[in-house]
């Protein structure tokens, strides 16, 4: 089965972007940076942030992309339903194709995934199945395993845990600090994050069960 976003040609318009997270927005940036090249097959059609002052939404506008904010309701780690159906409304009334969750820091429920039927995907940092949840360079220390990484994934109803399309390995380091590992983690996904969009957006990727292939020619 082709993954849902359609297949780019040089006919084809470029497949629209809309970004949500709650941070400081590195991984959107580095999409942001790649989508400003001409030759790249996706734009950020808006950029959608929980935390009003999230410099993710910065970002945005700093790159003349549309920055919203929609607050999250009374809930810690998801979004109220009513609320959910808002983000919904925002990203469909800007046409957007493909959801990318850029720390994203709620976990979206049946409505909001149903709304973007394998067109929602996540960068975690850690190699999945390993480290899923919070702080993954954290816990990739702290159990002393010699490599972990990064993962470009989609998104499904489990935590972390949907199909895997791209990851990368980085090793862990006798002399690591939580912050030394993370970094190295963030230069990793602000590689491999816009290379998934670009394979999606290219029509590129096709899921078997559990497994994405990736077509690279
Ligand atoms: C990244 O480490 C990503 O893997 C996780 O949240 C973090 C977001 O960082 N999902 P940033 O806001 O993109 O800098």
């Amino acid at each position: 089965m082709t993954a849902a976003p359609a297949p780019a040609t040089s006919a084809r318009p470029k497949l629209r972007l809309g970004v949500l997270g709650s941070g400081s927005g590195s991984n959107c940036q580095a999409i942001l940076d790649a989508c400003a090249r001409p030759e790249f097959p996706a734009q950020v059609a808006v950029v959608v942030s929980d935390v009003e002052n999230a410099r993710i939404l910065e970002r945005a506008r700093q790159a003349g992309v549309e920055a919203l904010h929609i607050a999250p309701g009374k809930f810690r780690t998801k979004l109220e339903p009513e609320v959910e159906q808002q983000y919904v409304a925002a990203l469909r009334e800007r046409q957007v194709e493909l959801v990318c969750l850029a720390g994203f820091m709620r976990v979206l429920k049946q409505g909001f995934l149903n709304a973007f039927p394998g067109r929602i995907i996540n960068i975690h940092p850690s190699l999945l199945p390993a480290f899923p949840g919070l702080e993954s360079w954290k816990q990739a220390l702290n159990y002393g395993v010699k490599v972990t990484g990064c993962t470009v994934h989609f998104v499904d109803a489990g935590i972390d845990a949907g199909p895997i399309i791209l990851q990368a390995a980085v090793p862990v380091l006798d002399d690591d600090t939580p912050e030394s590992l993370h970094q190295r983690i963030h230069e990793q996904e602000h590689r491999i994050y816009p290379e998934a969009i670009r394979l999606l957006a290219e029509g590129k990727i096709s899921i078997e069960g559990r497994r994405v292939v990736v077509c690279r020619q």
